[in-house]
């Protein structure tokens, strides 16, 4: 097994620079679009980016499509730096995006800060995300201030699914697009560096994404916003419990890794693995001197 890139992409990899905050900002102002996954662990985040994803989100869906939790709530900071440290080890270029969990910036911000602290100092994490608008602008501000970028993120906001009444699209009406338009020019200001709208109208993530200065990164929202983010099982087809209707799947994993085991256990039932191709053998002098010291034991 060899993780040293091949002379194609190591000679791609010799022009590429370290995504920052900066290149982000640049990208929406040269109408760039920005490619955004989750990654959970070391491979998938070595893969990311190789392909040149430009950033990775260590998103705290991590709870629902890793560790099967029914939603992100039980998702604990132990859980989130776990695997950022796993996928801070496989990534070089890519930005890379710590999710706070469920209560770990909620309750004050003092705790927002030091929790958002250890992303960087232990995990090797260049920002981190949090949910929610105007009620969180205390936590943002004092967190910016420890020097710490943040992303927002609006919408379908998956830690309050007990307040919005479930995993269902947000701003459909006049009322709640105005508070959505209105929290995202809250969160710029507050300076975050981006935002994440999820599960909102095309037409309304459009219009906020025009009328911000930051870039905006949609998820359910449309073709109009500043980049695209998908939760990576979602697109390989590695999380078969439900999928939202704006995924596009680009792989069918779990079908292929189920009829993988399936083969497996009917090879090694049938004694066709392993093969002689997979087995080790010695020397037969070494093997008639193992015989004969066994026999004077
Ligand atoms: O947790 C996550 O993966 C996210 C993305 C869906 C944006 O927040």
């Amino acid at each position: 097994m060899s993780t040293f890139p091949t002379p194609s992409t190591a000679a791609v990899n010799l022009k590429r620079k370290k995504v920052t905050t900066q290149t982000l900002r640049a990208m929406k102002h040269a109408s760039q679009v920005i490619s955004v996954l989750t990654a959970y662990d070391y491979p998938t985040a070595l893969a990311m980016d190789q392909a040149g994803i430009d950033v990775i989100l260590v998103g705290d869906s991590l709870g629902m499509v890793v560790l099967g939790y029914a939603n992100t709530l039980p998702v604990t900071m132990e859980d989130m730096l776990h695997h950022c440290k796993a996928v801070s080890r496989g990534a070089q270029y890519a930005m890379l995006i710590g999710d706070m969990p469920f209560m770990s910036y909620q309750v004050s911000t003092d705790e927002a800060v030091r929790n958002a602290g250890r992303f960087l100092q232990e995990a090797g994490m260049d920002a981190v995300k949090l949910e929610g608008g105007s009620e969180r602008l205390n936590a943002i501000r004092a967190i910016i201030l420890a020097g710490i970028p943040v992303m927002g993120h609006l919408g379908l906001t998956p830690q309050s699914v007990h307040m919005l009444g479930g995993f269902r699209p947000q701003g459909r009406d006049a009322h709640a697009a105005m508070h959505l338009y209105e929290d995202a020019h809250l969160l710029q200001e507050a300076g975050c560096f981006s935002l994440v709208l999820e599960s909102v109208p095309a037409r309304l993530a459009r219009y906020i994404s025009e009328h911000l200065d930051i870039p905006t990164i949609g998820i359910g929202a449309g073709g109009g916003c500043d980049g695209q983010v998908l939760v990576t099982h979602d697109l390989l087809g590695l999380f078969e419990r439900f999928t939202p209707k704006f995924v596009k799947k680009y792989a069918s994993l779990y079908q292929e890794m189920s009829e993988a085991f399936t083969a497996y256990k009917t090879e090694v039932e049938g004694h066709i693995f392993p093969a002689q191709e997979h087995t080790i053998e010695m020397p037969d002098s070494e093997w008639e001197s193992f015989l004969d010291k066994v026999d004077h034991a």
